[in-house]
């Protein structure tokens, strides 16, 4: 019997920020093209070393390992299909990407989203005026959904394809028109359908005026329940629980939720550019390490501990309002909210 096989199943999700580079000019989002700051690149040889870690570490524990590529917009960055074959084809990685969908039209494109990807989230902020003027260009919410509509239709005629999800950001001005959206999105034939608040920390000139109000999050949360079944009806997962709308209300209502123990490192890891690995997307300075220090499935084995000491020792103030929608519940079905916050 292999001693490091693990109990769990679940895939581990290794969220890697790639590029901070991007097409487009999102007023809300910390990568908006006209923002003069670094842009910073990962590096592709220190991907296909550490990829090589996680798949190792993946034959001695049992678990699969879903890589998952955020930016800026990965799919911009030159070197990332070379590395996504790579990934899939010689370590067996599973592959999940977030996406614009500014290139999503191309056929070639989609012909290597169908063959390579396990999960391709698509960002949909609104109806196709108000997407529109919140990305900054007229004609991006039309060319988005034809390229969904392309893969949706491959994916049927081959039965080969990824899981597709949109994910939908809700501001103060879109909050009601997201149960239209969520229909027009099943109506796409969307798989899941998960959102985000309007975060603070991107843009804090913007968010103010932008954020969500008390009252819209109570709004949303006594019907949520009754969209999931109306979705599920029609085949498409509402993803977030009461947890995750608890997340949404103490925000608007700006009190702060931190975590005792979100057990770091254990089925979610963050990479940024610069090659540091965190239990999160908030705390690469806080807690992060190198990868260039990590070779061995037993480094990867230690890194759980290595970041509970740190937020022992060192705790990040992130972690006394956490915005982890991994340890929030983001992703789960209502049965499945089972977070302790403390
Ligand atoms: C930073 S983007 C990177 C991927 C890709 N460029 C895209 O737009 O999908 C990742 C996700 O964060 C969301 N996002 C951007 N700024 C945000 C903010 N201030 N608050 C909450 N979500 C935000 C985007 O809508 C997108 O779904
Ligand atoms: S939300 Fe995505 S598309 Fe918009 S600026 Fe940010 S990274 Fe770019
Ligand atoms: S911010 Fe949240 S997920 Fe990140 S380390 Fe702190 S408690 Fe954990």
């Amino acid at each position: 019997m292999n001693p490091l096989a693990s109990d769990s199943q679940d895939p581990l999700v290794v969220v890697w920020r790639v590029t901070e580079r991007c097409n487009l000019r999102c007023p809300f989002c910390a990568y908006d093209a006209r923002l003069e700051r670094p842009r910073g690149v990962a590096d592709p040889a220190e991907i296909r070393r550490f990829a090589a870690v996680l798949a190792d570490w993946s034959q001695a524990t049992g678990r699969p390992v879903l890589l998952s590529w955020l930016g800026g917009e990965p799919l911009l960055w030159k070197p990332l299909e070379a590395l996504t074959r790579h990934c899939r084809d010689d370590l067996n990685l599973r592959l999940s990407t977030t996406t614009n969908g500014t290139t999503l039209h191309r056929a070639e494109v989609q012909a290597h989203l169908r063959e390579y990807y396990t999960e391709l989230t698509v960002s949909v902020d609104g109806p196709a005026a108000l997407h529109d003027v919140l990305r900054g260009q007229a004609g991006l919410h039309d060319r988005l959904r034809t390229g969904v509509q392309a893969l949706v239709r491959q994916k049927h005629l081959t039965g080969h394809g990824p899981l597709l999800r949109a994910n939908v950001v809700l501001f103060r001005e879109t909050v009601t028109a997201f149960p239209a959206l969520c229909q027009s999105l099943a109506d796409w034939r969307i798989e899941e359908i998960t959102c985000n608040q309007l975060g603070g920390l991107d843009r804090p000139e913007y968010y103010p005026a932008h954020r969500l109000l008390p009252p819209q999050v109570d709004w949303l949360t006594a019907r949520w329940p009754g969209w999931q079944q109306q979705l599920a009806d029609q085949g498409v997962r509402l993803l977030g629980g009461a947890a995750y709308l608890h997340r949404l209300a103490m925000t608007a209502q700006g009190r702060h939720l931190p975590v005792a123990d979100c057990q770091p490192g254990e089925s979610f890891l963050f990479i940024d550019e610069a090659g540091r690995i965190a239990p999160c997307s908030y705390t690469p300075q806080a807690y992060g390490v190198p990868i260039s220090a990590l070779h061995t499935t037993g480094d990867l084995l230690s890194l759980p501990d290595r970041f509970r000491q740190l937020r022992r020792s060192h705790r990040a103030a992130a972690c006394e309002d956490c915005h982890s929608t991994q340890v929030c519940a983001k992703f789960t079905t209502v049965e499945a909210d089972v977070r302790s916050y403390g």
